[in-house]
């Protein structure tokens, strides 16, 4: 393992290994072919939109297999007040009577309802929704005087920000393969970094905005095609922001931009037919019970709704994982937690469980969440000066949020013994959100996730971040998923947990 000391002030006793080879624990072949029947499955019926009749189905299968395989199973329900998007297109009428139709990448989350007639108006070309130099949002930086007389449609281009993970916002506390091998930790480029931001949609909807058309800067039409940015949406059970936005690609947004310079456009027409309706959803919580017949636990966590086979393949990995544990059993109890809400720009609480569910935290010695495991990692290539997005090649590296203090170095220790002989492809990075200038980095991962981390359980959170997590695809993501790989991960996750039951064991889990 490869330790970084920028944080660490502790020298690393690795644990023997070799004590724990003899039973280091992996998938079987029909636990692997059983993971690969669920993730094609799940995928073949489509995206796990919250509230969904997939994402149900897919938290039914979970509950009642954990069920099946012995564990105590509970769903907490939920109604939402569900937004919909169904049909959206974009076209723009011209002074000489044509009419032009644009393609589209897809539309601004819970945005609005246009239905299937469309907004009309004159179109405001605002310029760039700009960042500031730490890659914040400047909401001043639209330019929003002289709009139309009435309704009109406000254009904008909308530069994402990137991360990296080199900044001092970031602690790199150890990887699984030498640093220099994880480039992407000082330059995590994402088209969904642009989830954080958000606009005042009450004040825009007071000058007479009908509805919102935002392009892509410095990202291909391919990488922005439908990403889902659910942070972006109107906070609040049933709350839309009644401006219907959508998405275009950067060279459709050229188009747009010069048309209207030129005075040749007479009005816009943005269509988002997206009606809202109450649908329900559930968290599920297995727990396995232990040999040792007390209260602790390790909880083990992760969303179950999204649009892709890799942003919402958690519950089946947990559910791989709950089957191998029942028919291995360990001393300690396990607390598998699949929780919704994730996708539904905050009309759901996500974390809410934690409330409804107080003893789970209680008696959690350690707390590991997995999502998005199989990543292949595509990115923009700009070689050709245009953005052309494709294969890099790699995986995408497993993120995995901790928290620097010295509570939480022995599970640091037991998740990088877990990497042993796994191949060099699969590459880890700890990284440790800190506070700069009394700013304190966000800790990504599902909801709750950070409330693990900033808690006394010490907290692995793994979050592989690929371009396409938030974007639906045509193959639903098949393509960019490598069951094997997710193989990988699982049995690293496994081999953490036992280790953990062995420090347990032997009265030693700090
Ligand atoms: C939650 O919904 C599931 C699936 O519809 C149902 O089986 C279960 O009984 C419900 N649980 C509660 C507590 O209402
Ligand atoms: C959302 O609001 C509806 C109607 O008031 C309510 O029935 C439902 O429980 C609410 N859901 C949540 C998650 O708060
Ligand atoms: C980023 O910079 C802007 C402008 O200087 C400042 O207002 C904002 O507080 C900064 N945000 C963070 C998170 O540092
Ligand atoms: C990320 O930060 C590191 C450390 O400050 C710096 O060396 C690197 O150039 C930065 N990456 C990018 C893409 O700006
Ligand atoms: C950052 O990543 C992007 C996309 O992967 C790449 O085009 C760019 O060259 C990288 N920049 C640096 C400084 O590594
Ligand atoms: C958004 O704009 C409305 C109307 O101008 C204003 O009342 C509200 O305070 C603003 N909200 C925020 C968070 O700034
Ligand atoms: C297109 O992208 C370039 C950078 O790649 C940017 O300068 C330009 O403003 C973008 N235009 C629009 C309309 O998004
Ligand atoms: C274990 O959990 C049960 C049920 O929640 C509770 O009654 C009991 O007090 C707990 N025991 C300990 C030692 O915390
Ligand atoms: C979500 O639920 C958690 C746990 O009950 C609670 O601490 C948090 O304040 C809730 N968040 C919101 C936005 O209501
Ligand atoms: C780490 O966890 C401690 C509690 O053990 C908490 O007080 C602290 O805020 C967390 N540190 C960070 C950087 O989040």
């Amino acid at each position: 393992m490869f330790w970084s000391s920028v944080l660490l002030s502790f020298v690393a006793t690795r644990t023997a290994f070799a004590s724990s080879v003899a039973s280091s624990p992996s998938l079987d072949q029909h636990a692997e072919q059983l993971l690969h029947d669920r993730l094609f499955q799940t995928n073949l019926r489509g995206p796990r939109w919250t509230g969904n009749d997939n994402q149900n189905t897919l938290t039914s299968l979970v509950a009642t297999s954990m069920e099946i395989a012995g564990l105590t199973v509970e769903t907490l329900n939920y109604t939402l007040f569900r937004w919909d998007p169904r049909w959206w297109s974009l076209s723009l009428k011209l002074k000489d009577g044509t009419t032009m139709g644009l393609p589209t990448t897809g539309y601004w989350p819970y945005s609005g309802d246009s239905g299937l007639r469309g907004v009309t108006a004159p179109v405001h070309d605002a310029g760039s929704y700009a960042l500031f130099p730490n890659q914040t949002a400047n909401p001043s930086s639209l330019d929003l005087t002289g709009l139309p007389q009435g309704e009109s449609i406000l254009f904008f281009d909308n530069p994402s920000p990137t991360k990296n993970y080199s900044q001092p916002g970031y602690g790199l506390l150890g990887s699984s393969v030498p640093v220099q091998d994880i480039p992407e930790l000082g330059n995590l480029t994402n088209p969904h970094w642009q989830s954080a931001k958000t606009l005042n949609w009450t004040a825009i909807k007071e000058l007479g905005v009908a509805g919102v058309v935002t392009s892509w800067v410095h990202t291909s039409d391919d990488n922005g095609a439908l990403q889902f940015l659910p942070n972006d949406g109107a906070p609040g059970n049933g709350s839309l922001y009644d401006v219907p936005a959508l998405f275009v690609g950067n060279s459709t947004g050229e188009t747009i931009r010069k048309l209207v310079k030129s005075g040749k456009v007479e009005s816009a027409t943005v269509v988002l037919d997206a009606p809202s309706s109450w649908a329900s959803s559930s968290t599920v919580i297995g727990h396995l019970t232990g040999k040792a017949g007390k209260n602790d636990s390790i909880i083990v966590y992760t969303h179950s709704d999204g649009p892709s086979i890799i942003e919402e393949n958690g519950p089946i990995l947990l559910l791989a994982m709950a089957e191998y544990f029942a028919a291995h059993p360990i001393n300690i109890n396990i607390d598998f937690v699949m929780t919704t809400g994730h996708m539904s720009g905050k009309h759901l609480n996500e974390s809410s469980w934690m409330g409804e569910r107080p003893e789970i935290m209680q008696n959690a010695k350690a707390a590991i969440v997995c999502e998005h495991f199989g990543a292949i990692e595509w990115k923009d290539n700009f070689e050709t000066g245009k953005p052309v997005f494709e294969p890099t090649g790699r995986y995408e590296p497993m993120w995995t949020m901790v928290n620097s203090s010295s509570a939480s170095n022995q599970l640091h220790e037991l998740y990088l013994d877990a990497f042993e002989g796994t191949p060099e492809s699969l590459r880890m990075a700890m990284v440790s959100p800190q506070v700069v200038n009394g700013v304190k980095s966000q800790w990504y991962g599902a909801g709750g996730s950070s409330t693990l981390g900033y808690s006394n359980i010490p907290t692995v959170g793994i979050i592989p971040q690929p371009d396409y997590l938030w974007a639906a695809m045509v193959d639903g993501g098949w393509s960019r998923l490598d069951v094997n790989m997710a193989v990988t991960q699982i049995n690293v996750i496994l081999r953490l947990i036992q280790s953990i039951d062995q420090k347990y064991l032997a009265g030693q889990l700090l």
